[in-house]
């Protein structure tokens, strides 16, 4: 995790780093850390501090904060506690270089060890200060430039890395290098920015380079851009336009990215459908479905992986593909298929889905399905993203940047591709008769409708979160396609409010949770009308009969549940499988609300980082 920023041109650097740092601050944000060359001195000057960017700007005006190159960086601790000392930029023995990074090096301990025989000291417990000092040590025992010095020492090392590193004595060069770990460097005139992700280079420009894994890029003052890979070879960078603009990366009058990212749903999910849905044909055309028709019609076995909210995305899409295209599905946690004996190979179509493309855990899962011969399909919001690149295809969910950690229009995002997704294949294959699709068709195109309407709801869930601060524990209770409902409802509550809660299928309660139900307890019921509303009704009754404090998410005109629940919160109807993408709006407003009550930190919830570029 953790977020890099870099700068060198004729502005001063220190300002352009700081406003970089606080737009990744959703990678990281247990501590900060600049490093500039002084214009005044010549000198490496290092300021770092325990905490967030803001900490960083109390150096203040006392210290010599002048540069026209500098790097930063926000940390997401993997190694070493939160603390000053381990903050990056992190200082090499020498005392020339300054490195930031974003990753993990696996073989930190060996190539410590060996530094140490040499006489190194090191001052931090990070695997990151590793590499400083064995570029320092190329550096300096081979009287080698830093470039060669760079390229020798990644030799070295295993793992992953995106890492930027300056010099005192090459007061002109940033070099930055990456493997496995995001990086993009934004192409001013006769200036270069550096970031985890484009969202602190926009306004400067909107020419960017993503160097590949194990590529080098040499950034020089007044000299066009150099690549190179890990033995010396020059490449040719790809130049491409970015298609973002400021206004999607801020809060546009909000509190909270949050809750601008929840309102901002019914405009995301049209964007998501443009050009995609054609109601009056009768069809959706998702084009890497149609480019690839034979694969994935053919498939003996779709196979899901994704982390966190993904992952539930992915339940819904399971149900949604077994239902409308006949074919079997697995959802797995990237993270347990990459180590698990799961059978795959030729013939199975492996479905990666995630919002920010960048995920540890998902790629490597997709790397192995493509060593055992599966195709991979990926399903992101982040353009250009590590995960879009190592998929065979796949569709953007286009919902824009999504900044608060809590992940909100990335969930109904995804949903509605693995919708299209499962429609598109469904009409290629037959499985879906055309009555049944059109009816879908017509509900996609009103739904952003129906999700204002669930948006409206917002007051009343305010006031109601307010009660439930008091509680320390949550169940949340769906079934069928609102069963990952209730298990998304539940992550959004304890990621960002602290409060532990459980999401079940409604069924699963009396098999041991029900011990758990007494009249402090809340348990928020997923009730909309859909086919298994009878059944549901006698899971919410036993919750009743043992005093359990019931919110209900119902339908429109709900008469039955809405008796029985102590409050009440309707939705708009819609069919069946498309009804999570109203039902996880009320959800996500009361974690939000419960959150902001209790004066939680919505935007950045403690220990969490918004892309896991780590294991
Ligand atoms: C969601 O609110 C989370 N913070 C987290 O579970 C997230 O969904 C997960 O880390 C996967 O991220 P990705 O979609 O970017 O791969
Ligand atoms: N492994 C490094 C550290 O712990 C970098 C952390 C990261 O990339 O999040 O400092």
């Amino acid at each position: 995790m953790c977020g890099i920023v870099g700068y060198i041109g004729s502005r001063d650097a220190y300002p352009i780093l700081i406003k970089g740092l606080k737009r990744l601050e959703y990678r990281g944000y247990d501590s900060a850390g600049v490093a500039l060359i002084s214009e005044r001195s010549a000198h490496l000057n290092v300021y770092k501090v325990k905490g967030k960017v803001s900490g960083l700007e109390a150096y203040g005006e006392r210290e010599d904060l002048s540069g026209t190159i500098g790097i930063a960086h926000t940390r997401w601790a993997t190694h070493g506690e939160p603390c000053q000392v381990n903050a990056h930029p992190h200082l090499s023995a020498s005392g020339n270089l300054a490195l930031v990074h974003n990753g993990i090096i696996e073989n930190y301990n060996v190539l410590k060890e060996k530094l140490q025989k040499k006489g190194y000291l090191f001052k931090s417990d990070t695997d990151t200060e590793v590499l400083v000092q064995l570029i320092d040590y190329m550096k300096e025992s081979g009287k080698l430039d830093l470039l060669t010095a760079v390229r020798l020492a990644l030799k070295e090392v295993v793992g992953a890395y995106a890492l930027a590193v300056i010099d005192q004595t090459y007061p002109d060069e940033i070099i930055v290098a990456r493997k496995s770990s995001p990086l993009v460097i934004g192409i001013g005139e006769h200036e270069f920015f550096i970031g985890s992700d484009a969202s602190p280079i926009i306004e400067y420009t909107d020419q960017v380079v993503y160097p590949e894994d194990g590529e080098i890029a040499i950034l020089s003052k007044g000299k066009p851009l150099k690549v190179v890979d890990l033995s010396n070879v020059a490449l040719d960078p790809e130049v491409q336009t970015l298609e973002l603009n400021l206004g999607q990366i801020e809060k546009g009058g909000y509190p909270h990215f949050m809750l601008k990212e929840i309102f901002e749903q019914p405009e995301c999910i049209q964007d998501c459908m443009r050009g995609r849905l054609h109601v009056e044909e009768n069809e959706v055309i998702l084009s890497a479905i149609i480019d690839h028709k034979d694969k994935l019609m053919n498939a003996k076995r779709f196979i899901i992986i994704a982390c966190g909210t993904s992952w539930h995305a992915g339940l819904i899409g399971r149900q949604l593909i077994e239902h409308y295209c006949r074919i079997p599905v697995q959802v797995e946690y990237a993270s347990e298929f990459r180590y698990s004996h799961t059978v795959v190979g030729e013939g199975d179509v492996v479905i990666a889905i995630s919002q920010s493309g960048e995920t540890a855990d998902t790629l490597a899962a997709i790397e192995l399905a493509k060593e055992k011969g599966a195709f991979v399909y990926g399903i992101c919001n982040a353009i250009g993203s590590s995960i879009s690149r190592a998929t065979h295809t796949g569709s953007y969910i286009h919902v824009g940047p999504e900044i608060g950690v809590a992940s909100t229009k990335a969930f109904t995002g995804q949903v509605t591709v693995l919708a299209m997704l499962a429609l598109t294949l469904a009409k290629v294959k037959g499985t879906i008769a055309d009555e049944t699709l059109q009816e879908i068709l017509q509900e996609l195109q009103v739904l952003p409708e129906k999700m204002k309407k669930a948006l409206e709801t917002n007051e009343k869930i305010a006031s109601l979160s307010r009660i439930f601060t008091y509680a320390h524990n949550f169940i949340y209770l769906g079934r069928g396609y609102n069963y990952p409902v209730a298990l998304e409802g539940a992550l959004k509550l304890k990621e960002i409010s602290y409060i532990h809660a459980e999401g079940y299928p409604a069924a699963e309660m009396k098999h041991g949770p029900i011990a758990l139900i007494d009249m402090e307890m809340p348990v928020v019921v997923v009730a909309t009308h859909n086919s298994l509303y009878e059944k549901l009704l006698s899971n919410v009754q036993a919750v009743k009969a043992r005093q359990g404090r019931i919110i209900a998410i119902v339908s429109e005109g709900d008469e039955v549940i809405s008796e029985i629940a102590d409050y009440c919160i309707e939705l708009p109807r819609t069919v069946e499988a498309l009804d999570p993408l109203l039902t996880t709006i009320p959800l996500q407003l009361m974690a939000y609300h419960i959150a902001v009550w209790k004066g939680k930190n919505v935007d950045q919830p403690r220990n969490l980082a918004k892309s896991v570029t780590v294991e």
